[in-house]
């Protein structure tokens, strides 16, 4: 199926023409997606998966979700940690190339079947200006998450700092796209640095988190804030 072609000025796509087009997108992009992911982050991205796992902090053996799991990047890193991970994602062409020995579901991280505090923690890599909700999506973490069960999220972001930041879209809006042209599907990665504007401001992110029941929310810049990372604890009560 080939979905029609969006222009740089667009309207980036809501609702279940978000669902359609991000499946789509990574159904297309799948063959190629470690290889394109790894040059545009400049190898950066071990670092930040490896940050991700550190900061759930929870005892060997916990069981964790890796929401939108893609080829499984961070579930290789949870299970390195000592962990039992469980992947979710919707693209059946990601999880196809999946390398990982984790379990693996095919479905919409939003509407999983998975039971009520099964896990321990969760953690997700890049996916959060791809869901549709970002408040159902950290009502449904609520819900698979234990209380007292620790939350891990790492996006993109842009840095605070007037030079990184001007770098820093440099290279988005310019270098990934002729990267992503060259090595797989260009207009998907003209699509990645627009898909920033997704993603609400920190201080909005952090209470959508504890309205959804977590406390102790944290947000570290990493990598001189080109990516960000979200860490909570479930609470013990639920969310009012
Ligand atoms: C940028 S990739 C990240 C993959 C992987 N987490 C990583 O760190 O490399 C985003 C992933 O989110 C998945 N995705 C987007 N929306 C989703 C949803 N609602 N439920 C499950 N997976 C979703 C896509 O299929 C894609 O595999």
């Amino acid at each position: 199926m080939r979905l029609p072609v969006r222009r740089a000025a667009d309207p980036l796509p809501t609702g279940d023409d978000k669902v359609r087009a991000v499946r789509h997108m990574f159904d297309v992009i799948a063959p190629r997606y470690e290889t394109v992911n790894a040059l545009m982050a400049m190898g950066m991205d071990r670092g930040w998966r490896r940050a991700c796992v550190h900061q759930l902090d929870l005892p060997p053996g916990s069981r964790v979700l890796d929401v939108a799991c893609g080829t499984g990047d961070l579930c290789r890193q949870l299970a390195a940690d000592g962990y039992r991970p469980t992947g979710v994602d919707l693209s059946r062409g990601m999880l196809a190339r999946a390398r990982t020995s984790a379990a693996l579901v095919l479905g919409d991280a939003l509407s999983s079947p998975l039971r009520s505090g099964a896990f321990d923690g969760a953690v997700s890599g890049f996916a959060l200006r791809n869901v549709v909700d970002l408040s159902a999506l950290f009502a449904e973490l609520a819900r698979v998450v234990r209380p007292g069960g620790r939350v891990s999220l790492l996006d993109m972001s842009q840095p605070d700092n007037p030079v990184l930041r001007a770098g820093h879209h440099l290279w988005t809006n310019y270098a990934v796209p002729a990267i992503g042209a060259v090595l797989s599907d260009a207009e998907s990665y003209r699509y990645l640095p627009r898909s920033l504007a997704y993603l609400p401001p920190p201080a909005h992110m952090s209470e959508l988190l504890r309205a959804a029941g977590f406390r102790a929310v944290e947000r570290h810049a990493l990598s001189g804030g080109i990516t960000q990372l979200y860490v909570a604890t479930r609470s013990e009560t639920p969310a009012p």
